[in-house]
């Protein structure tokens, strides 16, 4: 059944039962790749909070999470944009990092967030999106764990929003056509 987010039109595209098999596969994934190495995940907020925590749900190793806001800024970085990080208060040094995103489009946001990341000493840093959009990726990026590879349409819902509405389901749409 289709769906109205504000003034557009979107139609299913990912049922619950499909991401949360697909969040099963990841997390028995990234618990064996991780085994006896005490990983941080790092939520970004706000998109990801559902994904998550049926991520975090499924991983069977010790492990620990914390969730940020990303502030962007223009700066003088290769990508003209300057990326901070609003409430991560944990010590990185030597920790390996998993970094949980919603969704990877241009790769504009992870790729400013790295080297800020990188300056924080962790052993090692990873990302695990749900979503990406490979025909979208502007930027260098290498993504460790994907859910989704998804056309370059706009989707919502699981988290994602359109203008902060839409988030509030189990499933993702995908935009209408126009015709
Ligand atoms: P990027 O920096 O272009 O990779 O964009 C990443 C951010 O843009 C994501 O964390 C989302 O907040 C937002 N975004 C990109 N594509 C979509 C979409 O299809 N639906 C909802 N949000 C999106």
């Amino acid at each position: 059944m289709s769906i109205q987010v504000l003034d557009k039109t979107f139609v299913p595209y990912l049922s619950e039962q499909e991401i949360q098999d697909r969040i099963n596969q990841l997390a028995i994934q990234i618990s064996a790749d991780y085994e006896g190495k005490n990983p941080l995940f790092i939520g970004i907020l706000n998109g990801s909070f559902m994904f998550a925590s049926d991520l975090f749900k499924n991983i069977t190793t010790p492990s620990t999470i914390s969730f940020i806001k990303l502030a962007s800024y223009k700066g003088t970085t290769s990508t003209g944009t300057v990326i901070t990080s609003i409430g991560l208060e944990e010590n990185l040094q030597d920790k390996d990092i998993i970094i949980i995103e919603d969704i990877v489009d241009t790769g504009k946001t992870m790729s400013a967030f790295i080297p800020s990341l990188q300056q924080l000493q962790p052993a090692s840093i990873r990302i695990c999106t749900l979503l990406h959009k490979p025909d979208a990726l502007q930027f260098p990026l290498s993504l460790d764990y994907v859910g989704f590879n998804i056309p370059d349409k706009f989707v919502v819902g699981y988290g994602l929003d359109y203008d902060g509405y839409g988030r509030n389901s189990r499933e993702i749409f995908q935009i209408a056509q126009t015709s």
